[in-house]
């Protein structure tokens, strides 16, 4: 080590930043598949910030009527884990370093939105589609400045690559028999986990094995794929693919061992394997 450069005696982590939300979001939107993965218009089309009282933000919203959109600066707070490296939604099976995409798993868990403004009314702003669920912290609001903020014409790597991949014609019509679509419900209800979107968006590309797309022959008929910690088992005919259940992808010695408390779904796919319990191997003829 240089003797000359001076080090911080914190040891070199630069300071950190306390910040307290200026209000909450209010939205029917109550668990994270339902906000999907930016504003869109078909979403929830009524949503709202209440700013906390007693702080003077009736004024500091003075002068913001005009604007069509604003920004959200929010707290990604039901999540207390991050990754470097994470698989996005849509697309193919690949992951990518967190800082090239919109993750909500990021070291700095903020959320940036941009919504349509509808209205103000005292402390309460009337907000158009977003992506936040229902009581989300919310640090800043700044104007949307179209000549500041918007790059049409600017290139988006990977995902520009992703999107002209997706607008394809897909091949494959995928069918979800009433076994699945129960699972699929009770996953939404009782567990708030949907991945079927993803899992559809896959098969109906291409649902030949793959290693990074986690497809794998099963037996000479079936199929599955691994979605994130869920897996299903489907069959293909021409160009159709049934899928005939949903199913855990973490086996059950994993999920009940001490110091795994942390995977993924782990209270999910446990009380899955109560309700659909996976048929016992074949018995082997002597
Ligand atoms: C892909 S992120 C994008 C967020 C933001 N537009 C951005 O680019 O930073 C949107 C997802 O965050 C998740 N989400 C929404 N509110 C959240 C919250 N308060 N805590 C954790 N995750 C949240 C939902 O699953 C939603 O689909």
């Amino acid at each position: 080590m240089d003797p000359g450069t001076a080090k911080r005696l914190d040891g070199g982590l630069p300071p950190s930043l306390t910040l307290q939300p200026i209000g909450f979001l209010r939205t029917r939107q109550q668990v994270k598949f339902q906000a999907g993965h930016q504003p869109e218009s078909a979403m929830e089309a009524r949503n709202e910030l209440e700013l906390l009282s007693g702080h003077g933000y009736e004024q500091a919203l003075q002068d913001l009527a005009g604007m069509d959109r604003v920004w959200l600066l929010w707290w990604f707070h039901r999540n207390d884990t991050w990754r470097p490296l994470v698989l996005p939604p849509r697309g193919p099976a690949r992951r990518r370093g967190v800082f090239a995409t919109r993750s909500p798993h990021r070291p700095s868990p903020l959320g940036l939105t941009c919504v349509t403004l509808l209205g103000i009314a005292g402390r309460r702003l009337l907000l158009g589609p977003c992506d936040l669920v229902d009581g989300t912290p919310v640090f800043d609001v700044k104007p949307y400045i179209a000549a500041h903020d918007a790059f049409p014409d600017a290139r988006a790597g990977w995902i520009d690559t992703m999107e002209a991949e997706l607008r394809e014609p897909v091949r494959f019509t995928v069918i979800l028999s009433a076994t699945a679509m129960t699972q699929r419900q009770w996953l939404q209800e009782k567990w708030q986990i949907d991945f079927t979107p993803r899992l559809i968006e896959l098969l109906s590309r291409d649902p030949t094995p793959h290693r990074t797309r986690r497809i794998r022959r099963r037996n000479p008929k079936q199929f599955d794929i691994g979605c994130g910690a869920w897996r299903a088992v489907f069959t293909v005919t021409g160009e159709t693919v049934d899928v005939i259940a949903l199913e855990p992808a973490y086996p059950l010695t994993f999920l009940q061992r001490p110091g795994y408390e942390d995977v993924p779904d782990r209270d999910a796919q446990l009380a899955f394997r109560l309700q659909w319990p996976p048929e016992p191997p074949p018995t082997r003829q002597p």
